[in-house]
């Protein structure tokens, strides 16, 4: 489908786009995931002997994570365990001699893409190709390399504008991810395949499951989603506990016609949680039995702990399991047990697995649990849901295209 560093030629000046997008605590990038998993790809062309240049964003225009990249050279180049220089410029006079000075194995940060004005409008390959942003870079290189999975959902320069002008090659994480994000829609299991879906976008499930659902044999359902389906089938959960933040009725509203024809033509596709956990006058972790709910009056955190093991039980007797979305808000330790227990099982089998969507990867740490134990966890989220919606993402495309 693509090139890969394999087909790389030796001795290249490399251009490599990365996607070190970061929580951001007090102006600074957190430590995480994306920079170990692509520090493996800059040490792997370093030690090569390539002149390795490297492009990411950070955070959006108008937002407090709308940062410069220089903390983020120190994270990787603890990771790579090799100097990484950073330049406060993109394509500017003062990039460009920074690249031009550069000798073999050392590698170079440019400044934040996202501060350009050439790289954000979602834009057609061919335009972004001609912007001043890909033009003034693409004569100082002789590879592009993407390795930002997760963040070629965009169309924005730095993702697709490159490989019209050059030789272009995907990355060691893009190579992997792309692999195991499209595993569902595109491999062939022989035995049973579920899906565990929870988060806060109800939206994204009920594509998700719109998309794959022929693909797959269960869906686990948690999360805002969870309630959605739990209050169609007739149970009165779903209550806001800040109005302001309208999670439930407006997604209701939006989405229970879809929800309720999913129940009746699907139903037995569908698994919904028999119990749930929520926060009593006493702080502490409470559970109720579904059929006991009578008023839409609590705020459930979790599903509870029978659920939590029933879907435990089916991810033991699964071949393959993905992970969407987390079944409650684990961040608190008290309504960590439907997605730690899911994960735990999944971890303890040797079934094919993806985890991905959003936070719920960080369970994985946060836990204690060994990232070796899942087949794959993605770092990728909007682009994750993308991969599993069937829908293209425009920077593996530019990729494939060439
Ligand atoms: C991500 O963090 O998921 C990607 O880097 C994309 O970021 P964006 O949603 O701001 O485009």
């Amino acid at each position: 489908t693509f090139d890969t560093l394999d087909d790389l030629a030796s001795d290249q000046r490399v251009l490599v786009r990365l996607d070190l997008n970061s929580p951001i605590e007090g102006g600074e990038p957190q430590d995480n995931r994306r920079f170990e998993r692509h520090a493996k790809t800059v040490r792997e062309l370093a030690e090569a002997g390539h002149r390795v240049v490297l492009l990411a964003h950070q955070g959006r225009p108008g937002r407090d994570d709308f940062v410069s990249l220089s903390g983020h050279a120190e994270i990787l180049a603890s990771h790579v365990g090799r100097d990484v220089e950073f330049v406060a410029d993109t394509y500017g006079g003062e990039a460009i001699d920074a690249i031009d000075a550069l000798d073999a194995g050392e590698i170079l940060l440019l400044e934040n893409t996202r501060m350009c004005d050439d790289e954000l409008p979602e834009e057609e390959p061919e335009t972004k190709a001609e912007t001043e942003f890909v033009q003034s870079l693409a004569p100082h290189f002789d590879a592009y390399v993407n390795d930002a999975y997760s963040a070629a959902h965009r169309s924005h320069a730095s993702l697709v504008g490159f490989p019209l002008v050059l030789p272009s090659y995907a990355g060691r994480v893009m190579e992997t991810e792309y692999e195991a994000n499209t595993a569902i829609a595109g491999k062939e299991f022989d035995g049973r395949v579920t899906m565990v879906v929870g988060g806060t976008k109800a939206t994204d499930v009920i594509d998700v499951m719109n998309n794959l659902g022929t693909k797959v044999d269960d869906f686990l359902l948690g999360g805002i989603a969870g309630e959605l389906f739990l209050r169609a089938a007739g149970h009165p959960v779903g209550f806001d506990l800040d109005p302001e933040a309208d999670l439930y009725d407006s997604q209701w509203e939006q989405n229970h016609e879809v929800v309720e024809e999913m129940l009746d033509e699907r139903g037995d596709q569908i698994t919904l949680a028999t119990d749930l956990a929520y926060e009593d006058d006493a702080d502490e972790r409470a559970e109720i039995d579904v059929e006991a709910i009578e008023e839409k009056d609590v705020s459930f955190l979790d599903v509870g702990t029978d659920t939590a093991e029933g879907y435990a039980d089916v991810v033991r007797e699964s071949e393959a399991v993905f992970v969407k979305g987390a079944l409650g808000v684990f961040e608190d330790e008290r309504f960590s047990v439907g997605t730690v227990t899911v994960l735990e099982a999944i971890a303890e089998t040797d079934c094919f697995s993806v985890v991905g969507g959003g936070d719920t990867s960080r369970a994985i740490e946060m836990y204690g649990m060994d990232e070796a134990d899942f087949g794959h966890v993605s770092i990728a989220g909007g682009a994750y849901i993308r991969a599993l919606t069937g829908q293209p993402l425009a920077g593996v495309e530019a990729l494939k295209r060439e």
